[in-house]
């Protein structure tokens, strides 16, 4: 079956063809980081007109790369949600058109579903059950998974999502956004022995985060620390953006282990923004090295949001005989354990 995948939920345009016997024949992605990076966030409405610019000459160009032709297809796959409701509407109602266009059927993804089986594209992919730390700008989610669409949510954040916490702190440095990628190449100059941050919520049963407190102890750090000009010093700044990531790493770690055993599984399947963090690889690695258990993660273009893991997570639900009707459909919210399991 051939796929053609789109994702338009936030702020990066992706599209890929996936076949589910050849596996993934070309993917593209354009990124609107410069349109958003002076107001320091997505802007929602510049983030819908950019798709609209951007979608249908990415489709023209992965179509040419893939070395088919529009009418080869055998369906579309668009993310229906969670995300930006007017971004989301652009790739559905693009999606929906050409498929009718094609005569061919169409399916909402989830896009954290996506990202939960973005590893699936690579060389070794996991084999189920296992546990999914999904770790991306909007969501902080530990979640059992016995099946595509068999998920039972374990732990999830009670505030800020790991990646939001990444760019708030970023911002507190004065790194550009996004910030999250910034703030780790900023810690790699830091001293890990300098300032130990709290881990919140490690010393009380339980698999839920919280990352609120933690932005406020990095925020009166930097204030602590800003002496004459307005930001500490740059040897401090790496400092404290080391010890903030490490304070993430070691939370996400502990939450991790606890979720193996409490699952009883031995794989461990990080994805969303956050997984691309070497740091926390690292660390993940070393601690379910203990324990006999593996991790599994997609290549770093992969981690963050693309059109290939919506082509796939689209392509295995088609395969199972699942299609939407002729609705438009987009989520802003929609529950991951509310999806159908695959049969
Ligand atoms: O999955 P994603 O691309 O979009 C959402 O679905 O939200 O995740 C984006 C998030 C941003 O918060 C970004 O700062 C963070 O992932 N991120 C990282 C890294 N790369 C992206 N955070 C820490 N370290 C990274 N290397
Ligand atoms: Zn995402």
């Amino acid at each position: 079956m051939l796929v053609l995948g789109v994702e338009t939920s936030c702020d990066e345009t992706g599209v890929a063809v996936y076949d589910s016997d050849r596996g993934l024949l070309a993917h593209r992605l354009y990124s609107q980081v410069a349109i958003h990076a002076e107001y320091g966030g997505v802007v929602p409405e510049l983030a819908s007109r950019d798709h609209i610019r951007k979608s249908l000459p990415l489709i023209e160009e992965v179509l040419a790369a893939s070395g088919i032709k529009g009418n080869d297809l055998d369906a579309i796959a668009y993310t229906a949600g969670p995300g930006l409701i007017g971004a989301l509407m652009v790739g559905a109602s693009l999606s929906r058109a050409l498929a009718f266009g094609w005569g061919i059927p169409v399916i909402g993804v989830h896009h954290m579903e996506g990202h939960l089986l973005a590893p699936m594209l690579e060389e070794k992919p996991p084999a189920f059950p296992f546990v999914a730390l999904l770790v991306s700008g909007g969501h902080t989610l530990l979640v059992g998974v016995e099946g595509i669409g068999r998920y039972s949510i374990l732990g999830e954040s009670l505030d800020d999502a790991a990646g939001e916490a990444f760019d708030k702190a970023a911002k507190m440095l004065d790194l550009p956004y996004p910030g999250g990628p910034a703030l780790a190449r900023l810690a790699e100059a830091g001293d890990i022995d300098r300032f130990r941050f709290p881990r919140p919520m490690t010393d009380r049963p339980g698999l839920d985060f919280s990352f609120s407190g933690l932005k406020t102890f990095t925020l009166n750090t930097v204030n602590e620390h800003t002496l004459d000009g307005p930001l500490p010093e740059p040897q401090t700044m790496a400092d404290i953006a080391c010890a903030f990531q490490e304070a993430v790493a070691q939370t996400l770690a502990i939450k991790c282990r606890r979720a193996l055993k409490q699952t009883g599984y031995k794989r461990l399947v990080i994805a969303g923004g956050v997984s691309a963090n070497r740091r926390l690889r690292q660390v993940l690695q070393s601690e379910l090295a203990r324990f006999g258990a593996s991790l599994f993660y997609a290549r770093q273009e992969f981690c963050t949001d693309n059109g290939a893991m919506i082509a796939y997570a689209g392509c295995q639900r088609l395969m199972a005989g699942q299609r939407d009707d002729d609705s438009v459909q987009v989520k802003a919210r929609w529950p991951l354990d509310t999806l159908p399991p695959l049969n």
